[in-house]
C-alpha cells in the first residue's frame, strides 16, 4: 500500500492510530531546507504552528491544512485558499467543553479556588475565619458575553442555572437566541459598563485584535473580573497589567495569552489577582477525542482532493 506523505507537528500516539498504516507521518520542520516539504499531501496543526503562504510555497504537493481546534487564526487562510488548499477544523465538538471551562475559571476567580487552595495547603491555614477569602456572588449577577457564536451561547445557556442576567455583544445579533437564552444584546459599552463578569468567547480576527484595551477595561466596573476563553491578542495585556495593578478591575481569568505561553518573569503571573490556565478550553477527554477524528477526516477528505467534511471558508 503506497503511503500518504504528511506532516504533523507532535501528533499524539491516538492521532496516528487513527491515521493507521496509510499514512507517513513526518515531524513538523517548517524550515525550507526540509526536503519532506517538497513531497507532503496535507499539513496536521496539532498545537498551533503557523502557517503561511511561505510555507505553502515550499509544499508544492499540499492539498489540505487539517487544524484540530476551531480557532485558525495561526493559519493564513486565504493565502491556503489561493492555492487551492483546503483547510479543515472541528468545529461544534468543543463548544460544550469550553463552555464549561469557561465557567470553571469564572468560579475560580470569583471564589478564590486558586487562593484558597494555595492557602488550605500551608501553615497559615490555622483555623476556620468567616472573615477570610470572601469573593463575588455568582449567582443573580450580570455576565457580560463578548462573541455570541456557539461557544458564547453554551455560556448562556449556563448562566442561566445561576440566575443570571445575560448581556451580550457579537458581530450579528441572534434574536432566536434571545429568547430561547433570555440574554440581551448590548453594544460594548454598556455591556462592559454593567456586567459584573465579562467573558471573551470570540475568534481573533482583525476585528477583535485588541478589542479589550484601556478604554474598555476603564469602562468595567472595579469589581468586575475579565475572563478570556478567546485568545491571547484579543486583550491588550499592557493594558490589562496595569488595570489589574491599579484595581480598575478586579480580576482576571486567563486561558489564553499572547504570546502563549507568557514570559516566566511576566508580571502577569505574579499578580493575585489572576488565575491562569494553560490553554484548556476544550480539553475533556470526550471532546479531545472528537477533535482527533473531525481532523483525521479532515485530512483524509483533503489529501485525496474531496471536499472537507468539516471546511473553513474563506
Ligand atoms: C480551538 O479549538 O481553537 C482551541 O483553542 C484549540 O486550538
Amino acid at each position: 500500500m503506497t503511503q500518504i506523505p504528511i506532516m504533523g507537528d507532535d501528533l499524539p500516539a491516538t492521532m496516528l492510530a487513527m491515521l493507521g498504516d496509510h499514512f507517513e507521518v513526518f515531524p513538523w520542520d517548517a524550515s525550507p531546507e526540509n526536503p519532506a516539504l517538497k513531497i507532503v499531501r496535507g499539513l496536521v496543526t496539532y498545537g498551533h504552528p503557523r502557517v503561511d503562504g511561505s510555507l505553502l510555497d515550499c509544499c508544492p504537493e499540499v492539498r489540505v491544512v487539517s487544524n484540530h481546534g476551531v480557532g485558525v487564526d495561526h493559519i493564513d487562510v486565504p493565502a491556503c485558499l489561493a492555492r487551492n488548499v483546503a483547510v479543515g477544523n472541528t468545529p461544534g465538538c468543543l463548544d460544550a467543553s469550553t463552555a464549561d471551562m469557561t465557567f470553571a475559571l469564572l468560579l475560580a476567580a470569583a471564589r478564590n479556588v486558586v487562593t484558597g487552595d494555595a492557602f488550605a495547603r500551608g501553615p497559615e491555614f490555622t483555623h476556620y475565619d468567616p472573615s477570610r477569602l470572601i469573593g463575588h456572588e455568582v449567582t443573580g449577577s450580570t455576565l457580560g458575553i463578548i462573541g455570541f457564536g456557539r461557544i458564547g451561547r453554551q455560556v448562556a445557556r449556563r448562566a442561566a442555572g445561576f440566575d443570571m442576567r445575560v448581556l451580550y455583544y457579537g458581530r450579528t445579533r441572534q434574536q432566536a437566541a434571545e429568547q430561547t437564552l433570555r440574554a440581551e444584546y448590548a453594544e460594548l459599552p454598556r455591556l462592559l459598563a454593567e456586567s459584573d463578569f465579562v467573558t471573551l468567547n470570540c475568534p481573533l480576527t482583525e476585528e477583535t485584535r485588541n478589542l479589550i484595551g484601556a478604554a474598555e477595561l476603564a469602562q468595567m466596573k472595579p469589581t468586575a473580573i475579565l475572563i478570556n476563553m478567546a485568545r491571547g491578542g484579543v486583550v491588550d495585556h499592557d493594558a490589562l497589567l496595569q488595570a489589574l495593578e491599579q484595581g480598575r478591575i478586579a480580576k482576571a481569568a486567563l486561558d489564553v495569552t499572547e504570546p502563549e505561553p507568557l514570559p516566566r518573569n511576566h508580571p502577569l503571573l505574579s499578580l493575585p489577582n489572576v488565575v491562569i490556565a494553560p490553554h484548556l478550553g476544550s480539553a475533556s477527554d470526550k471532546t479531545r477525542r472528537r477533535m482527533q477524528e473531525m481532523t483525521v477526516e479532515n485530512l483524509k477528505a483533503g489529501v485525496q482532493g474531496e471536499p472537507l467534511p468539516f471546511a473553513v471558508r474563506a
